[in-house]
């Protein structure tokens, strides 16, 4: 049977690299995609292919970085479908590498109202139901910038570091009450958040890219393979784990 047969998933980011990959394979193992980025046609392309697939999605415009757009987005799956048992917070963006001389105060802001508070607005929208029911799946996109210094610049990897934190709380708040919270750290993976720095790269950036032990970077499809496992009993043991999918970054 599908792994994820008769489920619902709220995916944030669904609208390019590893959230389209994500949308993509949970429809294929049966769920019903609630596709959401603040990219609009990124995300109805997504849901027509997923559409003409055979598939079930839907489109939402979302900023995560504003409360009221979050909840409108929220409202508008949970009115197609009834239920949101999934929540994968990918939705996310880069700081340039700028170390923190270098990040003007509202650079600062913006990435860490993006890559943390909109994972903490959109889950905290999502929530509230999965609890009712006694069951449900968040799934965060860290990265490496979880662990170590370099996958970003001073905000970014403080938010990443947060991300980290936040999955742990959760998990530690509501597993007891039947939530599955996980996260996944992953390493360079060629996205539209990327592909222009490994189309352009320089040595230098390409050789820390390639000098990890799978000597290459990875596919949006690599992550979304492990986000299926956290999405689906597979893990059924996995609370407030910090996942690396980076072909060995952190152990270098
Ligand atoms: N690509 C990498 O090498 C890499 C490595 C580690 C972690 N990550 C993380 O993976 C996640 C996904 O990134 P990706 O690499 O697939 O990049 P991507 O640029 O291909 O996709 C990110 C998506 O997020 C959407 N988005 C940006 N701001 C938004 C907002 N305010 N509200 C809603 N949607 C918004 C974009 O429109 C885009 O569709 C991000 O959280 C990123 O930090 C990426």
């Amino acid at each position: 049977m599908a792994k994820l047969h008769n489920k619902v998933a709220f995916i944030t980011g669904a609208g390019s690299g590893m959230g389209e990959a994500q949308a993509r394979l949970f429809a294929k193992e049966g769920a019903k995609v609630i596709a959401a980025d603040i990219n609009v046609e990124g995300v109805k392309k997504v849901v027509e292919q997923i559409k003409s697939a055979g598939g079930d999605a839907l489109e939402v415009e979302i900023d995560v970085s504003n409360k009221s757009s979050v909840e409108a987005a929220v409202n508008k799956g949970l009115q197609q479908y009834g239920k949101i048992d999934i929540l994968s917070n990918t939705a996310g963006i880069l700081d340039g590498y700028a170390p923190t001389l270098e990040t003007p105060e509202d650079l600062w802001d913006k990435i860490i109202n993006i890559n943390l508070k909109g994972v903490y607005y959109v889950t905290n929208a999502v929530l509230p139901q999965m609890i009712e029911k006694g069951q449900g799946t968040v799934i965060n996109i860290a990265s490496i910038a979880a662990f170590v210094a370099g996958g970003g610049g001073a905000a970014y990897t403080a938010a990443k570091h947060g991300i980290a934190g936040y999955t742990k709380q959760l998990s530690f708040d509501y597993g007891p009450k039947g939530i599955k919270a996980n996260a996944i750290a992953p390493g360079a993976v060629e996205t539209g958040m990327t592909k222009q720095i490994f189309e352009e790269g320089s040595a230098d950036v390409m050789e820390a890219v390639n000098s990890v032990p799978a000597g290459r970077y990875g596919q949006a499809e690599e992550i979304a393979n492990v986000a299926l496992f956290l999405a689906s009993e597979d893990s059924s043991f996995m609370h407030g784990a910090i996942v690396p999918v980076d072909g060995g970054w952190i152990v270098k």
